[in-house]
């Protein structure tokens, strides 16, 4: 298991969801943080449930000049960042053909593009400290075709896999690490926030009681930050979706 005791980790989508159960689940092992989303009064609420070193601050992920400001900040207050977690998303649900051009590019703006960018601005800084573990929230979604009517999430959440494929096989045999975290149906706002909620509440409804809380997500998460395998599953869940269907 990582020691996170005085690691410096830049949190992304922080402010509700897994982002906030990571958030205290981190701060229980006594990480400093910087937790970064668009809603502030949100980040406060959920860095008052952490104990220690809390920093927060209000980033709208697919500007540069928010996500400088994040990286950088977080270096004038701790010199170093330990581990990145690219958590912020959003998903969509709806018809192929219901999803706009504009849809396409948010959705891979937020979920894939600030990611990558992210990663950019922080990588250096890994590189000259020597040490350092990038985190890339992907789904079962970014594995396998989970469910109809997700194709740009799906199609997004892929991409992320991919880049942290690509980056792995870059980075392997230096100190920086890269996971993707694939999990399964998780009981958060996401399928309340995401486009097309609406349409889906009906048919997400019944899933309710079998979805993962972000609390077991963030525990599974953080137990595996040590992992050797890029893929991590956080719960059993996607690990037996994956097998079962992998060859879809
Ligand atoms: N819930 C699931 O079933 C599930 C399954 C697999 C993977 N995931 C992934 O897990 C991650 C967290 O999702 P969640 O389930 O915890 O959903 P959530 O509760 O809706 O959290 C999403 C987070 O992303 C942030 N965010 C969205 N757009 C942003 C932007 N432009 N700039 C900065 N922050 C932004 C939101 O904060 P603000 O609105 O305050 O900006 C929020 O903190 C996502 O990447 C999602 O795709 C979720």
């Amino acid at each position: 298991m990582v020691n996170l005791d005085g690691k410096t980790v830049i949190l992304t989508g922080a402010s509700s969801g897994i982002g906030a159960a990571l958030a205290v689940a981190l701060s229980q092992r006594a990480a400093r943080l910087t937790l970064a989303a668009r809603r502030l009064e949100r980040l406060r609420a959920v860095a008052q449930k952490c104990s220690g070193e809390v920093c927060v601050l209000s980033a709208d992920l697919t500007r540069e000049d928010d996500r400088k400001q994040v990286v950088g900040q977080t270096l004038d207050r701790w010199g170093r960042v330990d581990i990145l977690v690219n958590n912020a998303g959003l998903g969509i649900y709806g018809d192929f053909l219901s999803a706009s051009e504009a849809d396409w590019r948010r959705i891979f703006e937020v979920n894939l593009f600030a990611m990558v960018f992210m990663t950019r601005e922080v990588l250096p800084h890994m590189q000259s400290q020597g040490s350092g573990i990038v985190v890339n929230m992907a789904s079962i979604g970014g594995l396998i075709a989970h469910s109809d009517k997700v194709t740009p999430y799906a199609a997004s959440k892929h991409a992320v896999v991919g880049f942290s494929r690509g980056l792995a096989k870059d980075l392997a045999g230096t100190p920086v690490r890269v996971l993707a975290v694939c999990p399964h149906l998780t009981d958060t706002e996401f399928f309340t926030a995401s486009p097309g909620a609406q349409e889906m509440a009906p048919v997400i409804e019944p899933y309710r009681s079998f979805m993962d809380s972000p609390e077991d997500v963030a525990r599974g998460i953080l137990d595996q930050l040590d992992s050797e395998r890029l893929i991590v599953f956080p719960t059993a869940k996607p690990a037996k979706a994956f097998e079962k269907q992998r060859d879809i």
